[in-house]
């Protein structure tokens, strides 16, 4: 059981020395994870690469990470290659900050449009994308291997100033009492 008032959310760049804690979530979430040399790659040699971590800080200087992401930034279009958080932190905002933490950072490197993947079956993280005004745009048919599933490509368009105070907004909509740096 973990408390948003006990416990401060903090984002970060990712290290390889998350790889391990990064990967725990990454089996945890998909049937499918990222092996390590993937991790690797996109931290030593891809330089279109963005990958942040979720991190919680409790009030004796314990961390321990709980959400990650990657995406992808090829000159005004930013694809979100992942997103999970730990299963034991879901539902907590910490999605949602997580999502709107790596849109801010590609939208000040000149993102104009993002743009996904997700399952047809992924109801929670397609309304999650929703609340951040992606819209479905195609299907993919028997897009995953795993189980011949479906992919739903969804996109978000005139990412700038304005859809970042919009998507500040939509944050404190939620009324999130993370305390959050
Ligand atoms: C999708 C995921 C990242 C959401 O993380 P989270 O921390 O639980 O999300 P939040 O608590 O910030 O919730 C944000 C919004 O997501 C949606 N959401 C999250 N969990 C949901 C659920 N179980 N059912 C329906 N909607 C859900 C809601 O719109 C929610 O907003 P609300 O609380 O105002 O209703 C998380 O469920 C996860 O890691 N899933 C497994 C990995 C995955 O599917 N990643 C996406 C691949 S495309």
């Amino acid at each position: 059981m973990i408390s948003s008032d006990t416990f401060t959310l903090h984002f970060r760049p990712m290290q390889l020395e998350d790889i391990e804690a990064v990967q725990a979530i990454d089996r945890a979430s998909f049937s499918t994870p990222w092996p390590t040399r993937a991790y690797h790659y996109e931290l030593n040699s891809n330089s279109k690469s963005i990958l942040w971590v979720a991190e919680i800080d409790s009030p004796s200087g314990e961390k321990l990470i709980v959400g990650m992401t990657v995406i992808w930034l090829i000159i005004d279009e930013a694809h979100i290659a992942t997103i999970a958080v730990h299963p034991d932190y879901r539902q907590l905002g910490i999605g949602a900050h997580l999502l709107a933490k790596s849109l801010e950072s590609v939208i000040r490197r000149g993102a104009e449009q993002a743009t996904l993947e997700v399952r047809a079956s992924n109801h929670a993280a397609q309304s999650l994308y929703k609340r951040f005004g992606f819209e479905v745009v195609g299907r993919r048919p028997r897009y995953y291997k795993d189980n011949a599933e479906d992919a739903i490509l969804m996109t978000v368009n005139n990412l700038d100033q304005d859809y970042l105070v919009w998507m500040e907004s939509r944050l404190n909509e939620r009324g999130s009492s993370w305390r959050y740096s």
